[in-house]
């Protein structure tokens, strides 16, 4: 099993990245859904959120959930990036980055042979590795989220793209 305390490079040792469980739930609407309400992120219901729990891996300081992302089985040997959020407090200090890099990692683990993320934050994803690509090559497989975002017809997002990570990639 993915070790990712092993993997991701956390800054500061009293954050703990661990994959979620259903008491994450609450924590997770929280972060989520008060980035959705900024049109920054897609909003989750706890429903969802419980039908894809295993995709999520958790940022936990002092008992508190303070980041998160998913990895989403897009088709086949693809995997996306969701639902990534950091605590505003807890901004700039690498989280995003670790949490992203556990993905990447867990991508290998799963035989993954891409990964997506639709974005606003080029330059972030390209410092992890990302490339630009067509949004039109993976729309048949984005088409339910897609035509679920009110960003559908004027979205802003970038298609971004990388191989997963070699384990020891980013350690
Ligand atoms: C995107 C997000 C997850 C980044 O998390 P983070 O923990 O702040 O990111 P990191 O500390 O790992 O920063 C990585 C890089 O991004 C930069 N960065 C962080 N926050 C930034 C911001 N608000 N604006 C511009 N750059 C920023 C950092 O300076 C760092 O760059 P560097 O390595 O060259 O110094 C976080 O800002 C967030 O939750 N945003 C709202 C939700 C969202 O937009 N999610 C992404 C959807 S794809």
């Amino acid at each position: 099993m993915l070790q990712v305390r092993e993997v991701a490079a956390v800054e500061d040792a009293a954050v703990v990245l661990r994959k979620a469980t259903v008491a994450d739930v609450p924590g997770l609407l929280a972060l989520i859904n008060g980035y959705a309400m900024r049109g920054q992120l897609l909003p989750r219901t706890a429903e969802s959120l419980e039908a894809r729990l295993d995709d999520f891996t958790v940022a936990v300081s002092d008992g508190a959930l303070v980041g998160c992302a998913a990895l989403t089985l897009l088709g086949p040997g693809v995997g996306e990036v969701r639902s990534l959020a950091v605590a505003p407090e807890q901004a700039g200090r690498g989280l995003g980055r670790s949490l992203v890099i556990a993905l990447l990692q867990e991508a290998e683990a799963r035989g993954f042979g891409e990964v997506l993320a639709l974005t606003r934050r080029v330059s972030f994803f390209d410092a992890l590795g990302f490339r630009a690509t067509r949004r039109e090559n993976y729309l048949d497989k984005l088409m339910v989220d897609c035509a679920a975002c009110p960003k559908n017809l004027c979205c802003d997002e970038t298609a971004m793209v990388r191989p997963p990570a070699a384990s020891r990639e980013f350690v």
